[in-house]
């Protein structure tokens, strides 16, 4: 089977017993505080097992997209020198959600493997959790273990202790025993000498787990210990990729169809081939990964960039860059030809991929481009390390230095060293290293104290479409501390009409009033887990009193005004610049927009002038909002709603119209679009290769910039003589003026010669010396002219002239040069010593130097002082 239809076998099965086909979730996660990028099957489910929403099918099954580079689960570092670990993978899973448990997961499980893949039973191994010992005290799993031993032999079935056979998500959340399945894919011969139960867990490539059958029973609080979630649930996890190498009968994921392509591609690229040497394989492998992870990452909407899920995705690309340019000796752009080979693979199944191939492309080749260019710089300043370098080691710190401020790698640092005999002080790194996460740690820990429950009942309404304000009872809230925000208050309502963040608006601020008119103040509201979070600096004196919850109205109707612009200005961004323009993200907050999408060249001032047009159009349209709150997604798609990759979408979606424009969307608007008043555009930019970025602002905002403009304006007239055409008198004045600098210009020059003349015949012999010391009027540059021009020709001529100009004073020293080697005299030390009497400070070279200064009452003790000086 190719690996299309093994994804396709697996589906077919679970539909078959009853599931429900979804699609995979994205694989970075826009909404959860806790999690950058999904890093397993059962993370779009969280909220069922937690009991906070009710999910439609109780049976569920997809193929997800994964990326465990960060967090709990990271395999960074594996990826690439071992045959079955990746960045991103596909992970099958099938779940229940308090439907079947133990029994059918089981069952199922082993009818798939044996029966649709007909994997040799006596290959298999299954693993049970022995209990702890711990502070956690948890028993055996015991009804696991009999349901096994009724399918298969006892010498299959092996103990495994909490590491490998009890599943955590992250610190907290659901969790609970799981049993493993491995499968052991060595020969006969050498299944005769070692057996595989000893291998199961053991790092080897041949004997590897394919499924997890996790068993949630319990969800880890903040505090630690395990609370029982009300209904036990199924969470099994299957690595596609492995499932395909058994299936194909090969030894490495990597031999399987879903890499091959890519890695015959990375041959002929770079002019290599795989399976000659470890070290250029394990540079194939980490490349023929990577560009999956970085791939699929972009066409979900996430950049790479400098913080965050962005820097994740940066430093994943530049890990397969470097190996490529260290193993492959690529020293050009090379990992976006890959793409194309990526998206012909995987594209049916993923279809972003296809439809965003050019985008990725060029944001690959950027970041290539760009971190190229630092490693060309960081080698120059490695090499100049190791020039001045007292000892054979050099110094940790630098090259910490060298890794934190221009991203060079640190292990090619340490090759580079070997290659020229030298090493690396790794403690002196390792150190700084430390040093630097501490530094960031203790800035971004946050401690959350345990939720305090004063309602089970956890429905909760968001109402914040119709109303403003209404009556909220609290569910639950728990204090959060952390150092950036301080002490704060998470509060989660039975009814809210508070906003929370999401589909780029920000989340609603307001109040709270009490029944004796305390008001505590509701400084943001979120989402986390589906649950409306709402942050305040207080908590009520009461909590079990019921509550005025009032959003901040004003706030609230700028953002509208923004949101809804938002749409009409993407939609005037299709109709003029072209239907591939893309929403890559958007900011809407209270006192302006942001909209970020694919466009391949700058956006001219006509073109952002027919924006504008457009836009302000459908405002004066006076177009009413046509919301549908819950329309089949088909449907809404079928009526040409805009849909964006990467997000989340249930089964029923809300549509928002505004004459031509419908969007799926989540977020609040305007009732008529007259009410954004007027739309202006503020900037437009880059943000990467093809992606564009357009800032603007609307209703009170655009007026404030207008009356701002207007009053500028009002000021600069004042100020004009003749006002009534202020461009062509500003521009006038400008002619002018640039007229008359350059005839002070050469009125300054006529000076200088003028001056020479006078000087000249006042200069005095004093030990042989010509010498003058003067006072004059020309400015910093004609006193330089000047001391150059009588010095010429002339082998002992000692001159001091000072100017003052516009309150600064300069002071120069002119000194021939060859009384300069004659007498051992240095101008630099002459302007220092009478540099004081000016208060100033300069410098220059032996025979000419100057000083800057503020006295010009020291001019004349100076000039004194220049006597004496060569006396
Ligand atoms: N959540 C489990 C895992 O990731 C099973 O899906 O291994």
């Amino acid at each position: 089977m190719n690996s299309q239809e093994i994804r396709s076998k697996y589906l077919e099965f679970f539909k078959d017993k009853n599931h429900k086909i979804v699609a995979s979730a994205p694989m970075v996660i826009k909404d959860d505080p806790t999690l950058l990028f999904t890093n397993s099957g059962m993370n779009q489910f969280k909220e069922f097992f937690l009991g906070n929403t009710e999910p439609k099918h109780l049976r569920v099954a997809d193929t997800q997209k994964c990326l465990r580079v960060s967090g709990k689960h990271n395999d960074l570092e594996e990826v690439g020198k071992d045959t079955y670990h990746h960045t991103m993978f596909e992970m099958l899973g099938n779940w229940s959600f308090g439907d079947y448990f133990k029994v059918e997961a089981i069952a199922w499980a082993w009818e798939f493997l044996t029966e649709v893949c007909k994997i040799d039973k006596n290959s298999l191994y299954v693993t049970v959790f022995e209990g702890s010992n711990d502070a956690d005290q948890l028993g055996q799993d015991a009804e696991a273990l009999e349901l096994w031993k009724k399918i298969v032999p006892e010498s299959q079935i092996l103990f495994g202790n909490k590491k490998d056979n009890f599943w955590e998500m992250g610190d907290q959340g659901p969790c609970g025993p799981c049993s493993e399945i491995h499968v052991d894919i060595r020969s006969d011969e050498e299944k005769a000498k070692v057996s595989g139960a000893s291998l199961v867990n053991n790092d080897h490539p041949q004997v590897v787990e394919i499924w997890n059958l996790v068993f949630m029973q319990y969800n880890r609080k903040a505090n630690g210990q395990l609370e029982v979630l009300p209904a036990k649930h199924v969470d099994t996890g299957m690595g596609f990729e492995r499932l395909c190498m058994v299936m194909q009968g090969v030894k490495s994921n990597y031999d399987t169809d879903v890499f091959t392509p890519i890695i015959r591609e990375i041959e002929t690229i770079t002019n290599s081939s795989y399976g000659k040497s470890e070290e250029t394989d394990i540079a194939i492998r980490v490349i023929a990964d990577h560009i999956r992870a970085v791939s699929f990452s972009i066409a979900d909407g996430q950049l790479p960039s400098n913080t965050g899920a962005g820097y994740v995705i940066r430093r994943i690309l530049r890990r397969a860059i470097r190996y490529g340019f260290t193993f492959l000796d690529t020293k050009e752009p090379f990992m976006y030809r890959l793409v194309k080979t990526l998206s012909d693979t995987m594209g049916k199944s993923f279809p972003e991929l296809k439809s965003q191939k050019g985008l990725i492309e060029n944001v690959i080749k950027e970041e290539e481009n760009s971190f190229l260019k630092t490693l060309d710089q960081g080698l120059v300043l490695l090499d100049t390390m190791i020039a001045s370098s007292k000892s054979k080691e050099i110094d940790g710190r630098k090259a910490f230095e060298l890794y934190d401020t221009y991203g060079f790698p640190i292990d090619l640092t340490a090759l580079i060293l070997q290659e020229r005999g030298f090493s690396l002080d790794e403690k002196g790194f390792d150190k700084a290293m430390q040093e630097q996460k501490n530094r960031s740690r203790s800035a971004s820990e946050i401690s959350k104290e345990d939720w305090t429950v004063l309602s089970k009942d956890m429905e909760q309404e968001f109402v914040g479409y119709d109303l403003l304000q209404t009556n909220v009872k609290l569910v639950k809230y728990r204090k959060v501390t952390s150092k950036k925000d301080g002490e704060q208050f998470q509060l989660v309502f039975n009814v809210t009409p508070f906003y929370p963040e999401g589909g780029g608006q920000v989340g609603d601020k307001g109040y709270l009033e009490a029944s004796n008119g305390t008001i505590i103040y509701i400084t943001d509201t979120k989402k986390e887990n589906n649950e409306i979070i709402h942050f305040s600096e207080n908590l009520p004196d009461n909590v079990t009193e019921t509550f005025k919850a009032v959003v901040d109205e004003k706030q609230r109707q700028s953002t509208e005004a923004n949101h809804t612009a938002t749409h009409l200005l993407h939609q005037a961004l299709r109709e003029i610049l072209g239907t591939h323009v893309e929403q890559k993200g958007s900011a809407v907050h209270s006192k302006y927009l942001r909209f970020d999408f694919s466009h391949f060249s700058k956006v001219t001032a006509e073109q952002l002038i027919d924006v504008e047009n457009f836009v302000n159009a459908r405002i004066d349209g006076n177009l009413p909002l046509q919301e549908n709150r819950a329309v089949p997604m088909q449907q809404a798609i079928d009526a040409g709603a805009m849909a964006l990759f990467g997000e989340k979408y249930g089964d029923a979606v809300r549509t928002i119209r505004f004459g031509k424009s419908i969007e799926l969307c989540g977020g609040t608007h305007v009732k008529n679009t007259g009410d954004i008043w007027h739309f202006k555009i503020t900037s437009e930019g880059a943000v990467a290769s093809g992606i564009r970025r357009i800032e603007a602002i609307t209703a009170n905002a655009a007026k404030e910039f207008y009356f701002e403009n207007n009053r500028i304006l009002s000021e600069v007239k004042a100020l004009l003589s003749n006002a009534s055409n202020p461009v062509k008198t500003i521009t006038s004045l400008q002619e002018e003026n640039s007229k008359l600098k350059k005839e002070i210009e050469s009125l300054q020059k006529d000076k200088a010669k003028n001056l020479k003349g006078d000087l000249q015949t006042e200069i005095q012999s004093l030990n042989g010396i010509d010498f003058l010391a003067k006072k004059v009027d020309v400015d910093a540059a004609g006193i330089k002219d000047v001391s150059f021009e009588m010095g010429q020709n002339k082998d002992n001529l000692f001159l001091v002239l000072a100017a003052e100009n516009e309150g600064k004073v300069v002071l120069s020293c002119y000194i021939s040069k060859e009384l300069v080697a004659a007498r051992n005299l240095n101008a630099v030390t002459v302007v220092k010593e009478l540099g004081k009497y000016i208060q100033g400070g300069g410098g220059g070279q032996a025979f000419f130097a100057t000083a800057g200064g503020k006295n010009a009452d020291g001019i004349e003790e100076a000039i004194q002082k220049a006597k004496d000086y060569l006396r």
